[in-house]
């Protein structure tokens, strides 16, 4: 079937984007708003660009009724943000911070998670996420009704039991984000499938 999205709805669209590109990494944001209350939600129009630089982009839809999520308003005020990642084990408080929340509340509180200081950036990490970035604001660029983020990982925070030797992070299994809203999938079913150059192909017996 080919589908035009020239003619359909912003809301069927919404659908057919958020059930094919699948599964999305789920970047759950800590931010600071002007009076220092820790600001906690969950995104999943969020990827890394590139290693160097170090890029990482999220985008950010405005509420129904056309006002910036609490999020991209911090982001844009303070110049910075981190990125914790999702496990099983947080699953529950993340779907809480996904929560409308007034601005003046925290989301942290409510989902009984803690904030502990960054080392380059303003806004704070969870300590119970077993990785985070802190990212500083390189750019935010309006498109439509949402807004593309794009942040610099200054900081990476991984949890000492995954990391190996040369760096390698091992048993790491964040939740990916299927089709909207709620579905999500386990990151545990894993195969290796070692690349080949173009002479290994050639040489192949097809
Ligand atoms: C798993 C998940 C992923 C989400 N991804 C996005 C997203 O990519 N963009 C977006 O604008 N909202 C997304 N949301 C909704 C926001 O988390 C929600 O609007 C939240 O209340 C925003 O909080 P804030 O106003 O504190 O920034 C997602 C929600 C969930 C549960």
């Amino acid at each position: 079937m080919q589908i035009d999205p020239a003619r359909h709805s912003n809301a069927d669209n919404y659908k057919l984007i958020t059930n094919l590109v699948i599964p999305r990494p789920i970047a759950w944001v800590t931010s600071l708003n002007d009076k220092g209350l820790v600001n906690l939600a969950p995104f999943s129009f969020f990827n890394a660009m590139g290693s160097d630089p170090l890029y990482i982009v999220i985008g950010i839809g405005n509420r129904d009724e056309g006002e910036p999520k609490d999020t991209a308003r911090n982001i844009q005020a303070n110049g910075d943000f981190v990125v914790n990642l999702v496990t099983e084990d947080l699953l529950e408080a993340m779907n809480i911070s996904a929560a409308d929340f007034p601005a003046d509340e925290s989301e942290l509180t409510a989902a009984k998670l803690h904030a502990v200081p960054s080392t380059l950036v303003k806004a704070p990490r969870l300590s119970a996420a077993q990785a985070s970035l802190e990212c500083k604001l390189f750019q935010s660029q309006p498109i439509g009704a949402n807004t593309l983020m794009i942040g610099e990982v200054v900081m990476f925070h991984v949890a000492d039991h995954l990391v190996g030797p040369r760096l390698h992070v091992n048993n790491f299994a964040p939740i990916g984000r299927l089709g909207s809203p709620s579905v999500y999938c386990r990151t545990t079913d894993r195969f290796e499938l070692p690349r080949i150059t173009y002479a290994q192909w050639k040489q192949a017996d097809r």
